[in-house]
This record gives C-alpha cells, sequence and structure tokens, in this order.
C-alpha cells in the first residue's frame, strides 16, 4: 500500500503517469505492500532517496523502518558496491519479507537488517553515518531525531517521511496528536541551528535536511 500523497489530485494523476515503471522485483514488492496494507514509499520518495544517496556520494545510511524493505531497496542501490544500510524493524515478518527481496536483489551484502527497535538499536551503534531515512511510528520521531543526529557526520544527509501525513498537518483545524506532534517536529526540526532543513510536497511529505 503505497501511502498518500498530498499534492493535488491532478499533480498525483501526472506524477502517476510520468513516472517509470518499476522493476518486477519492485513491482512485486508494492503488491505486497497494496495487498498486506503495509505503508511503502511513494515510489518519486524513493526515487528522491536513491537521488539523494547518490548525490550525496553516501556510503554508511541509517534507517528506521524497514517493513519489507521497499524503500531500503531504493537507497541501497544510491550506495556503492562497499556500502551499507543499516535498517531496524520490529515486526519480523516484514524484517524476513525484506531479508528475501533484498537478498533477491543481489544486496544482502549492502544491507544489514536489523530485527529490532530502533530506540534500542540506534545507541548502540559505532561509528558515523553519512545518511538516514526515518520512517517508523510518527509518535516516536523525536526519539528516533535525538538518536540519529549523534550518529550523522558533519554535511551527513537526513530524510525523513510522513511529514506532512496526508495533508493533516497543514490543516489547522485538525487537532489530533499526530498531527500536532508532526507540527511540533517539524518545527524543530526547520529551526534546529544544527540542520538546514525543508519540507517537500513530494508523496506524503518529505523532510529533507543536511547536518551543518
Ligand atoms: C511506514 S513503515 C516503513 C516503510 C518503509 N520505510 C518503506 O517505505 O518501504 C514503518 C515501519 O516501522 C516499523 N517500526 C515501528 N516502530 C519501530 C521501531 N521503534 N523501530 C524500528 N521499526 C519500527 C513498523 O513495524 C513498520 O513496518
Amino acid at each position: 500500500m503505497c501511502e498518500p500523497m498530498v499534492t493535488t489530485s491532478q499533480t498525483v494523476n501526472y506524477l502517476e503517469h510520468i513516472r517509470p515503471q518499476p522493476d518486477a522485483l519492485l513491482a512485486e514488492m508494492e503488491a505486497h505492500g497494496s495487498r498486506d496494507r503495509i505503508p511503502i514509499v511513494v515510489p518519486e520518495t524513493g526515487a528522491l532517496l536513491q537521488i539523494l544517496a547518490l548525490a550525496h556520494g553516501a556510503r554508511r545510511a541509517l534507517e528506521v523502518g524497514t517493513a519489507i524493505g521497499v524503500s531500503t531497496l531504493y537507497i541501497a542501490r544510491g550506495l556503492p558496491d562497499d556500502g551499507m544500510i543499516v535498517s531496524f524493524e520490529v515486526d519480523a515478518e516484514r524484517h524476513q519479507a525484506a531479508r528475501n527481496y533484498l537478498g533477491r536483489a543481489g544486496l544482502l551484502e549492502r544491507v544489514d537488517l536489523r530485527l529490532q527497535d530502533a530506540r534500542e538499536g540506534l545507541p548502540a551503534l559505532a561509528g558515523s553515518f553519512d545518511f538516514a531515512f526515518i520512517d517508523g511510528v510518527k509518535a516516536q520521531y523525536g526519539d528516533y531525531f535525538e538518536l540519529v543526529m549523534p550518529l550523522l557526520a558533519p554535511a551527513a544527509v537526513l530524510v525523513v517521511d510522513n511529514a506532512l501525513m496526508g495533508g493533516s498537518v497543514a490543516d489547522l483545524q485538525d487537532t489530533s496528536e499526530m498531527a500536532t506532534g508532526l507540527r511540533t517536529f517539524n518545527g524543530r526540526l526547520l529551526s534546529d541551528p544544527g540542520l538546514i532543513a525543508t519540507v517537500t510536497p513530494i508523496g506524503d511529505g518529505v523532510l529533507v535536511a543536511i547536518k551543518r
């Protein structure tokens, strides 16, 4: 199940029309996501992840929320042969599905899939990372951010999905915990002196930042 897109339906239709066909493996993963209602990045967000990793020359990446490995696949495809992405997932079935798909993609040497709560796994990581993607439970975004930031090298790229959450974040009448929490989170990152950050209306809203 691809997540919603926050732009107009005309723009969404256009983007769906011009988007390249996914390869057979990605198409199978997308169908799996739809069938089991697993929220995965839309292809535009996936492409953005791959482009940013490639443009930055990222070598060591982090991910919170593997699910079945769609975003992991895009990021891994943006890393060099000796690159590595460490990705956390708490759901054993999704973690195993991701392992199978990424194995079939020939990327297992480039991915370190961990069946672990990212809030426990991140503090145990050593070394620094030059790319991070946060896409776990929205209510935990603040926790992930606190744990990811010290692991990022200067000039590292940080990407956060669902920054606009189906449009609810921009609807100030929406005072749900989810919408207010994401508003607070976005405001916090955009005003953080340690980051240059922006929120883009790609997919479900993607926050993109560079660590100063
Ligand atoms: C939106 S899905 C991730 C989708 C994936 N990034 C993609 O686009 O292909 C969020 C995933 O985060 C996992 N998750 C939830 N809490 C977590 C945590 N504390 N640590 C790691 N993963 C978590 C969920 O089980 C779920 O599969």
